[in-house]
């Protein structure tokens, strides 16, 4: 492309969020809407891909047309579409892509198809640029960056806007998807995460001895699995084949406490290992479970230690949304050409 994009919409279905955004020059977000699907997946604790696509069908295109109102910005005058392609729910990804596709083909304009996991390494420089903090042209690189969420976990090192090398990543369950686990096991509400940290607060988080899963192995590969599965052994004392074991409520605090504990230990410990292996000139972390706020004070005191810059994004900007969308998308259109419309979605 030869000149730079003015407005890129941003257009994200991965999951069970709608949502859209409009970018000027690649780093001022003029508009960004989510639409959240909590509620419909509350009751079965947990996202069902089924009603995750019928929604995104329903709420696709109020949500653009919302980007485009908010951002006083026509459709006409959109130079570039970014379009999650992957990784995410087949189906719920491929409202977002079709809608990409046909909106490119009437609008004469290009699109592109970006990768999720790098856009929440993306916000990390956008919302840096947002707050002032740095014009994002300048974030710095190289650093450690972190993806911790629902879906994913992995460690990265980041050289440049897209040029993320991965160390390392979870072998079974992501630490969000162990929140939101842990917060079922508990009777707390999804999304689990809020839920646990909630509850936490009046917790004491040395009350239960929890493992740390793969601290000290010498990689940085992550497993949350077996952490669940310690919390239910807890809570079922002997018994280790009840998998619905009581929990009395007074329990619950320490429990949780203790729980979120070792999660942010865990993901610290590795975060500080990167950091002294790898040249770093600061530390980002993205993903919905960065919005937890034990894990959010536990890296403010790492990046003191270190003396190095901590980039996290606001929670906006943490959970899933299409500003890191349309952010990824522009400077993805820069290092190569716009994606082809046979493009297909990829679900892992
Ligand atoms: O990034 P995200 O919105 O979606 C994915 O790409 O997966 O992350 C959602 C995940 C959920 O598992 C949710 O429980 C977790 O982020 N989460 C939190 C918090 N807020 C959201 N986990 C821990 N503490 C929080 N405050
Ligand atoms: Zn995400």
């Amino acid at each position: 492309m030869k000149n730079l994009p003015k407005y890129v919409l941003g257009i994200e279905t991965s999951c069970d969020e709608t949502a859209a955004a409009i970018l000027e020059n690649g780093n001022k977000i003029r508009s960004s809407i989510v639409a959240s699907q909590t509620e419909l997946h509350e009751e079965y604790g947990g996202v069902v891909p089924e009603i995750a696509c019928r929604a995104h069908v329903e709420a696709i295109l109020p949500v653009m047309e919302s980007a485009c109102e908010e951002a006083n910005v026509e459709l006409e005058e959109i130079d570039l579409v970014g379009v999650t392609h992957t990784p995410g729910l087949i189906g719920s990804l491929l409202i977002g892509l079709q809608a990409a596709k046909s909106l490119s083909v009437a609008l004469s304009k290009p699109f592109v198809g970006v990768d999720h996991i790098q856009a929440h390494l993306h916000s990390c420089a956008l919302a840096a640029h947002d707050e002032d903090r740095v014009d994002i042209e300048d974030f710095p690189f190289p650093q450690v960056g972190l993806v911790v969420s629902g879906g994913h976990t992995g460690l990265y090192h980041m050289n440049g806007h897209g040029s993320y090398e991965k160390l390392g990543s979870t072998i079974d369950d992501a630490a969000g998807e162990a929140f939101d686990k842990v917060a079922s096991l508990l009777n707390l509400s999804y999304p689990g995460g809020p839920a646990i940290q909630e509850a936490a607060e009046n917790g004491n988080p040395e009350a239960v001895d929890f493992p740390r899963p793969m601290i000290d192995s010498p990689n940085y590969n992550f497993s949350f699995s077996g952490l669940k599965t310690a919390v239910l052994y807890h809570l079922g004392g002997q018994d280790q084949t009840n998998r619905n074991p009581d929990v009395p409520e007074e329990k619950v605090p320490d429990i949780a406490a203790s729980f979120q504990e070792s999660v942010v230990d865990v993901l610290i410990t590795k975060i500080q290992r990167a950091l002294s292996e790898f040249d770093a000139e600061g530390i980002s972390v993205g993903g919905g479970v960065a919005a937890n706020k034990r894990f959010r004070n536990r890296l403010s005191d790492l990046a003191d230690d270190e003396d190095l810059p901590l980039f996290i994004p606001p929670i906006s900007l943490c959970t899933d949304n299409a500003a890191m969308i349309a952010g990824r998308a522009y400077y993805r259109i820069q290092t190569g050409s716009p994606s082809p419309l046979n493009m297909d979605a990829i679900p892992t």
